[in-house]
């Protein structure tokens, strides 16, 4: 079976449209959703996602408050601004982009979101929220996840899904959701990982494989069983000298051999990747509307 691809690009423009009009409404009510983005540094990769962020910000009519710092910024100094944007009401979502550089202590920043400016989802408390099935800022890649699937037709419920990799900011989260016993989880879940004993054994069993190891061709057609959808999260850089930029983005899983097997499949670029940011989009705007309920 050739697979149907699922075209992240297509989901996150017709989200966004809906997210735009959202947004016109509730500045007729005089309320404006706002994110702080925080970037540290000049790491190249970071520039260009925060640059992608504040720009989609913008097309949709949420303001966009840009904080750049030195590479050298101490640890008080990025507290004291994470405070301050903490107590600035034109501020509904804080976003301090990731990885920091290694002087800093990432988790005593991320402590000290406000959890209800928490739009990347990352703060303990909404962690634990998710968790217990309550309601909460949930991250933005394994929400983008979802709604490709819920979007695409996909039934989560009762599927057999793979996950390979379980970092903070996908695995874990994605699989946590998947088990909710809600419209979106009740899903039998796996979670494989660097010390799994036989991937392969695993992966063959999936209705729907997530692929989130962080490492090209980590699922092969051989892994794929006849039909199963595959949503791959890798971003990888391999070197391919007839780019202009010397390199090429491939994600987890091997795209050609592995979309002749699958029923559904996301590429990369233009899957999920696309999704993440309007994911941020969508819990700024739902933190505006919490913040103007609060206000009553
Ligand atoms: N670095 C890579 N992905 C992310 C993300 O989703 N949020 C933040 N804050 N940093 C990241």
């Amino acid at each position: 079976m050739a697979a149907r691809i699922i075209d992240g690009k297509q989901v996150a423009a017709d989200m966004r449209a809906e997210l735009k009009v959202e947004v016109a409404k509730l500045k007729e009510d005089g309320i404006v959703p706002g994110l702080a983005v925080v970037l540290v540094g000049e790491d190249p990769a970071s520039k260009s996602y925060v640059t992608a962020k504040e720009r989609a910000c913008e097309e949709i009519g949420i303001y966009s408050n840009d904080n750049r710092l030195p590479a050298d910024t101490g640890q008080a100094e990025l507290m004291a601004l994470v405070d301050k944007l903490n107590k600035d009401p034109k501020i509904n979502g804080i976003l301090v982009q990731l990885p920091l550089p290694k002087h800093l202590d990432e988790s005593e920043v991320l402590l000290a979101i406000d959890p209800a400016k928490d739009v990347d989802g990352f703060h303990p408390v909404n962690v634990g929220k998710m968790v217990v099935g309550e309601e909460a800022f949930l991250p933005c890649t394994p929400h983008g996840i979802i709604q490709l699937l819920v979007r695409s037709g996909v039934k989560i419920e009762g599927a057999e899904v793979v996950i390979v990799g379980r970092s903070n900011i996908v695995g874990k989260p994605i699989a946590n959701m998947l088990i909710q016993k809600n419209d979106t989880g009740n899903a039998t879940v796996t979670v494989c990982h660097t010390r799994t004993k036989n991937l392969a054994e695993h992966v063959r069993r999936a209705d729907i494989i997530i692929a989130a190891a962080g490492r090209p061709n980590t699922v092969t057609a051989d892994m794929v069983k006849e039909g199963a959808v595959v949503i791959d999260v890798g971003v990888n850089r391999v070197e391919d000298a007839t780019k202009k930029r010397g390199y090429r983005l491939v994600g987890d899983v091997d795209f050609a051999a592995v979309s002749e097997k699958a029923s559904l499949i996301t590429p990369v670029p233009g899957g999920v990747g696309p999704m993440t940011i309007t994911m941020l989009l969508f819990n700024t705007v739902a933190s505006a509307k919490q913040a103007a309920a609060r206000k009553g």
